[in-house]
């Protein structure tokens, strides 16, 4: 009939495994079957061989004529055969393997499972433990929050600069971080023409006489900083790389803008994002269009 769709079979992987398997066994004993037929045509040339043409006539083996060993011999590797055939190759053969290599990939993964589970829980609790020896408040009125934007990959950087150019990501970021405080690397604060306008800029370096503009606060370390932004409820660690990775078992949220491409040749990297530790609790989706470059989410994550 016109327009009728002919049925696809539907072989799913169990049965299709079952036909291999069929197939294997047959061409085994076909095999077994052709050796049988082998034999008897050999077992009588060899007696043909010694009785009619008296070949090897003057040799025994125990007053025996050879070709009753021969023939003996013959049978056992017939029997060895038979035996393959119906006992090792159906017990012991490829499927067998197949069941026993499973139990053990399951048994590892168990094993693996179990040990995530641990390191899941000791890092939740060094994360605990970081928070309490700094003082770090988790009752959601002082919140340290990251906030970011990163390729698919991860990308945040490149030679010190952003790799992209969102103005509705800048404007997120500004209407998100304004009367805030900032904490940073040196170098993202060196990636600023000069300090953004209402907001505390805390800039960490290793550096003992870094000289900064009026207002900016210059720390020795990551905790340094926190300390200096207690008096605010919600401080941002707005980069780069190396400040992220430090923040992240301080933090409680991640204001992430994902943007939706790759960038191939980035310098500088967001730490990865562990599903067991950070929940996402929202996400915006903006498309590409003619003042954005590339599509971008506007995702934020939350400790689970
Ligand atoms: N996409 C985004 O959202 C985003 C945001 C921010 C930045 N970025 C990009 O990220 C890149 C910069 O990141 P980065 O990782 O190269 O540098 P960074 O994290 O901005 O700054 C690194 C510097 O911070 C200081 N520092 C780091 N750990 C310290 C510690 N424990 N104690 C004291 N000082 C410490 C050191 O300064 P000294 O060398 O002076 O000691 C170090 O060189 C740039 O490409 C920037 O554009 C991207």
């Amino acid at each position: 009939m016109l327009g009728r769709k002919k049925a696809k079979p539907q072989v799913d992987q169990e049965q299709l495994e079952l036909f291999k398997t069929a197939q294997r066994r047959i061409k085994q004993k076909r095999r077994l079957y052709y050796h049988f037929i082998v034999f008897l045509i050999g077992a009588v040339l060899l007696i043909l061989a010694n009785t009619v043409l008296g070949i090897g006539q003057d040799f025994t083996l125990f007053g025996r004529e050879w070709f009753v060993f021969a023939i003996g011999l013959w049978i056992l590797l017939l029997l060895y055969h038979i035996l393959s055939v119906f006992i090792i190759n159906r017990f012991l053969g490829k499927e067998w393997e197949q069941q026993q290599l499973d139990k053990l990939v399951s048994i590892q993964q168990q094993k693996i499972d179990k040990i995530k589970k641990k390191l899941e829980k000791e890092e939740k609790l060094m994360v605990e433990s970081i928070h309490r020896e700094h003082n770090v408040v988790n009752d959601g009125t002082h919140e340290l929050t990251i906030i970011v934007a990163a390729g698919e990959n991860d990308a945040i950087g490149k030679d010190n600069q952003l790799i992209w150019h969102l103005s509705d990501d800048l404007k997120r970021f500004k209407s998100l971080t304004s009367g805030h405080h900032i904490i940073m690397g040196r170098k993202t604060f060196e990636s600023f023409p000069k300090p953004l306008p209402n907001r505390t800029h805390i800039v960490i370096t290793r550096q003992t006489d870094y000289q900064v503009p009026a207002g900016v606060i210059v720390v020795n370390s990551f905790t340094d900083a926190l300390e200096k932004a207690k008096g605010d409820p919600k401080p941002f660690v707005i980069g780069g790389g190396e400040i992220y990775s430090q923040a992240m078992p301080y933090a409680q949220k991640i204001e992430l803008t994902r943007v939706h491409h790759s960038f191939e040749g980035a310098d500088t990297f967001f730490p990865k994002i562990d599903s067991s530790i950070w929940k996402e609790e929202n996400c915006v989706t903006h498309d590409k269009d003619e003042d954005h470059e590339y599509a971008f989410s506007f995702m934020t994550y939350v400790r689970g």
